[in-house]
């Protein structure tokens, strides 16, 4: 047997013996229904790299831009749609007793798929939110303005996303580490690993036992910890191992 269709074996029986299932994806689960990745090529705009505009000092310091980079995101995932990676998440979900889908994408793109126990580390491009009070509203209804601002309390308005150097929403916090502690599996698809905390979720489940299974174009530091590193696309991989799983 080849060593892919060996592991590929692997990773489908320690899902078929798991009834407690978690999943962290990242830019690479939607690579390939056109969603630029951050660390790849695609991950520039108007030269400037994404890493650079996704801060709180970009924003203090030129919010129009940031705005108008975030509405450029916003804009260019309108006819984007889920790929069969996403769509076989949802299949796997409806067979576990308990699932989390951990994701670092802020893109909705799981939601939009059908996966129910979505956790959204990184925020969503759908809201925005209030730099000083708890206002909130979808993108779609945001005031014409190069930085909106709040129609409750008059202050800038910010994309509801999480930029470097943030801390994460705490209640998604809170249910990654109760799938990284209760999980027994882990499934870890399209993320490079280098963005922490998401990254260490991953090395945190392995060392208490979960079976991490990786899901890559190539090897990433997670694959480290991983029991089965499955190399190639995820729109590919991850319907193929999920058709298996009983
Ligand atoms: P990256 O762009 O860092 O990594 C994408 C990963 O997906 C790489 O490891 C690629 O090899 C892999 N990949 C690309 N296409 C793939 C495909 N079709 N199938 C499978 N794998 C594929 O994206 P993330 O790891 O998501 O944070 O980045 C993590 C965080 O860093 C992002 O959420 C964002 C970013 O800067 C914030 O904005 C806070």
């Amino acid at each position: 047997m080849r060593d892919d269709e060996r592991d590929l074996r692997l990773a489908v029986q320690l899902l078929n013996d798991a009834a407690r299932v978690a999943v962290l994806t990242g830019a690479g689960v939607s690579a390939e229904s056109g969603v630029p990745t951050f660390r790849g090529a695609g991950g520039f705009w108007r030269g400037r790299s994404a890493v650079e505009l996704a801060t709180p000092g970009a924003f203090r310091s030129d919010p129009a831009g940031v705005w108008e980079f975030y509405r450029f995101r916003i804009g260019a995932l309108a006819g984007v749609t889920p790929n069969e990676g996403h769509r076989s998440l949802v299949t796997l979900e409806r067979r576990c007793e308990r699932f989390w889908l951990i994701t670092q994408n802020v893109d909705g793109l799981h939601r939009a798929a059908g996966s129910e126990n979505v956790i959204e580390l990184h925020g969503s491009l759908a809201r925005a939110r209030c730099t000083s009070c708890s206002y909130d509203c979808r993108t779609d209804d945001l005031p014409d303005e190069a930085v909106p601002s709040c129609p409750r309390c008059g202050d800038r308005l910010r994309p509801a996303v999480v930029w470097f150097g943030e801390s994460l929403p705490e209640p998604a916090v809170r249910s990654a580490e109760e799938a990284v502690r209760e999980c027994q599996v882990m499934v870890v698809a399209g993320t490079s690993g280098v963005v922490e905390p998401a990254a260490s979720l991953a090395h945190r489940a392995g060392a208490r036992g979960a079976a991490v299974v990786e899901v890559n174009l190539e090897e990433t530091p997670i694959s480290r910890v991983a029991r089965v590193s499955l190399l190639g696309p995820s729109g590919v991989v991850l319907p193929r191992l999920v058709g298996l799983v009983d």
